[in-house]
């Protein structure tokens, strides 16, 4: 049971009848929308998106979710506009300075998804440093996907294993897996698509391959723990068959 007070009225979300699943992946889409229908400039709905995470965050420590993924900027974006692109990589960095410290007293371990080189040094400084302080917590992993995409990804991947020589043979699902960002981590249960866009936008292609997909049409900034909860009933209701009958059959 998870009571909240909001604006003077207590909400209660009954956990009891919840499965929560073991990772969580979010694509957190819809800022610019957000903004839009407020007559304020894209900015500021990634502004306000960022404001959001720390709030979905704290519900999905509240929830016991162990593995939260967020995809934050992917490696189509630098396709937007050059201002776009430079506020985005702003507030990136002023959420990496401001939140860290609660992200680690929260016993927040962070991980990054995608590749540094081609980011500003000072960047690749400040999430080496939040690796390298975080990397011992164990409350809720995080893996921020910054820079990220699925292709490029899989292309790492080969690249490492032709390097090391992985003989044909050898090359099974779970190998191939160890050399993906997500390297010793279960793979996501559970993915959400915020702003009602039904598509997965190169996001996390290996490993989503049995996630549950999960689209709402709330907009990223106005996801809140109510709307994360929404999602875990849902969730709740499925029936993952992984190919099989259904276990009630
Ligand atoms: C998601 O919001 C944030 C990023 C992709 C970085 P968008 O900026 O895609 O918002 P919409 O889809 O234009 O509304
Ligand atoms: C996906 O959203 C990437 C992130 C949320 C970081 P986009 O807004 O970039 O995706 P498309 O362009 O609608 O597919
Ligand atoms: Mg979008």
């Amino acid at each position: 049971m998870i009571t909240d007070l909001i604006m003077g009225t207590e909400y209660t979300l009954d956990l009891s009848a919840v499965k929560i699943p073991t990772h969580v992946a979010i694509i957190m889409d819809g800022n610019g929308r957000w903004a839009q229908a407020r007559g304020l400039p894209r900015q500021a709905g990634h502004r306000a998106g960022a404001e959001n995470l720390r709030r979905v965050i704290n519900a999905c420590v509240d929830f016991n979710i162990k593995i939260l993924t967020i995809y934050a900027f992917s490696t189509e974006n630098w396709s937007r506009p050059k201002r776009e692109v430079r506020a985005l990589m702003r507030i990136f960095a002023r959420v990496l300075n401001q939140e860290i410290g609660n992200l680690h007293q929260q016993g927040v371990c962070i991980h990054h998804l995608g590749e540094l080189t081609g980011v500003e040094p000072n960047i690749q400084k400040k999430v080496r440093d939040a690796l390298e302080l975080t990397r011992l917590n164990d409350r809720l992993i995080l893996n921020v996907a910054f820079n990220y995409g699925g292709r490029a990804e899989i292309l790492h991947a080969v690249r490492q294993m032709l390097a090391d020589g992985v003989k044909p043979d050898d090359l099974d699902e779970e190998l191939f897996s160890s050399y993906l960002f997500t390297h010793g981590l279960p793979d996501p249960d559970l993915v959400i698509r915020t702003s009602g866009e039904q598509r997965i936008s190169n996001f996390l292609i290996w490993q989503a391959a049995y996630a549950e997909f999960y689209p709402t049409p709330v907009l990223w900034p106005d996801f809140d723990k109510f709307a994360l909860y929404d999602a875990l009933v849902a969730y709740t209701d499925r029936d993952r068959r992984f190919g099989r009958v259904s276990t009630e059959d």
